[in-house]
């Protein structure tokens, strides 16, 4: 097991004084499954979080008092699906992390998952909404390009929408970008950054190696497709058994401590993330993941997409109408089936 240090790195030192200031609830619904409990573990281990709170329609107590074991300062308690224990896992969230609904299996696209997923995200937005309205709401149920229009509508229905604090989780293609370039040039995958904008979903995915220190890389189409489907290769590999989860886990965990480390002061935070975005409003694309930078309020800058070469401009063109249609069956779900 690593320890929270050789994780959270030279930042734990001073996360631990920071952390006497600020309290942190954060609070993962669907922590049962296969994303939620390494994610809960990850965060147990965060010294940021101060207080973890896990719900799940099965099973959360027990990872709950699993978790709780370990030595580090922060509370934990697991919430099931009882007459309030949602709301009460709600209460006081500075983060809810959403990784509740159904994975891929092979041969299915992640639009295959809308019609299990799209209930329940309503319905937990719809909890969230009412109970910790101020909440970042971190979105990673699958297909997120849908799912994150279905909670601003959920939010918006109830009068409590706030562009800044709704974010969809599209840390893990960053993540395995960078994994990915770093396999092929030899390098360290830290020193990586590759940016990539668009969506969460095969060619709403655009690496935009151009601008990442690697104009070679863009001709790659091999590259190009593995970080746009690298979900499928682990969907392959796992034959049945579901989608990524640690590497999720690890993603969402990220995630998580960006936002902390945003909301504890610290200047310059950038994550890519899928966002209400002015970028291609006028394309009626009213979300779409670039680099964001991150605040004690949620988004405080999002940032343009910059220079992009030639291919690059052909594989954002392909990403903006899949991500219309992806968007608009989000919200359309909303206004024909309304949360109860
Ligand atoms: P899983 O089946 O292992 O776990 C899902 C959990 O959600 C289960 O424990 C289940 O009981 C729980 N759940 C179902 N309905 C719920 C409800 N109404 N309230 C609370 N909990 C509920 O699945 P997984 O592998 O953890 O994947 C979860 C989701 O994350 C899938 O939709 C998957 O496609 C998605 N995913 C997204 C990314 C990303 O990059 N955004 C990456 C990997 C997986
Ligand atoms: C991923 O990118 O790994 C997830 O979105 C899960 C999936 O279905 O591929």
């Amino acid at each position: 097991m690593m320890s929270a240090r050789a994780i959270f790195g030279g930042i734990q030192r001073r996360a631990f004084s920071v952390s006497a200031r600020n309290l942190s609830k954060v609070t993962v619904l669907g922590a049962t499954g296969g994303i939620g409990q390494p994610l809960s573990l990850l965060l147990k281990l965060n010294p940021r979080v101060t207080e973890l709170s896990l719900y799940d329609i099965r099973g959360a107590p027990g990872v709950a008092a699993d978790v709780s074991h370990i030595n580090t300062k922060s509370t934990v308690k697991g919430y099931g699906p009882s007459a309030t224990g949602l709301a009460d896992a709600l209460k006081g969230s500075d983060i809810v992390l959403i990784p509740a609904g159904v994975p891929r299996k092979p041969g299915m696209s992640r639009d295959d998952l809308f019609n299990t997923n799209a209930s329940i995200v309503r319905d937990l937005s719809k909890a969230c909404a009412e109970t910790c309205p101020n909440a970042n709401i971190l979105i990673i149920s699958n297909p997120v390009n849908s799912t994150v229009p279905i909670c601003a509508e959920v939010f918006k229905a109830q009068g409590v929408y706030n562009p800044k604090r709704l974010f969809g989780v599209t840390t893990l293609d960053v993540v395995r970008a960078s994994r990915f370039v770093s396999e092929l040039k030899g390098t360290d995958p830290k020193d990586e950054k590759i940016t990539v904008v668009g969506g969460h979903s095969g060619v709403t995915i655009v690496p935009l190696f151009s601008q990442s220190g690697h104009p070679d890389l863009t001709s790659n189409a091999d590259l190009v497709k593995r970080v746009q489907f690298g979900g499928d290769e682990v969907v392959q590999a796992k034959d049945g058994a579901g989608s990524a989860t640690l590497s999720m886990a690890m993603a969402g965990a990220r995630m998580a401590e960006s936002l902390l480390r945003a909301a504890q002061g610290e200047a310059g935070v950038v994550e890519p993330t899928f966002v209400d975005s002015p970028l291609y409003k006028d394309q009626g694309i009213d979300f779409f993941a670039s680099k964001v930078e991150l605040g004690p309020n949620g988004v405080e800058k999002i940032h343009p997409i910059g220079e992009v070469d030639s291919i690059e401009a052909g594989l954002l063109e392909a990403c903006l109408t899949d991500l219309k249609k992806n968007i608009s069956k989000g919200v359309a779900f909303v206004a024909s089936n309304p949360p109860k």
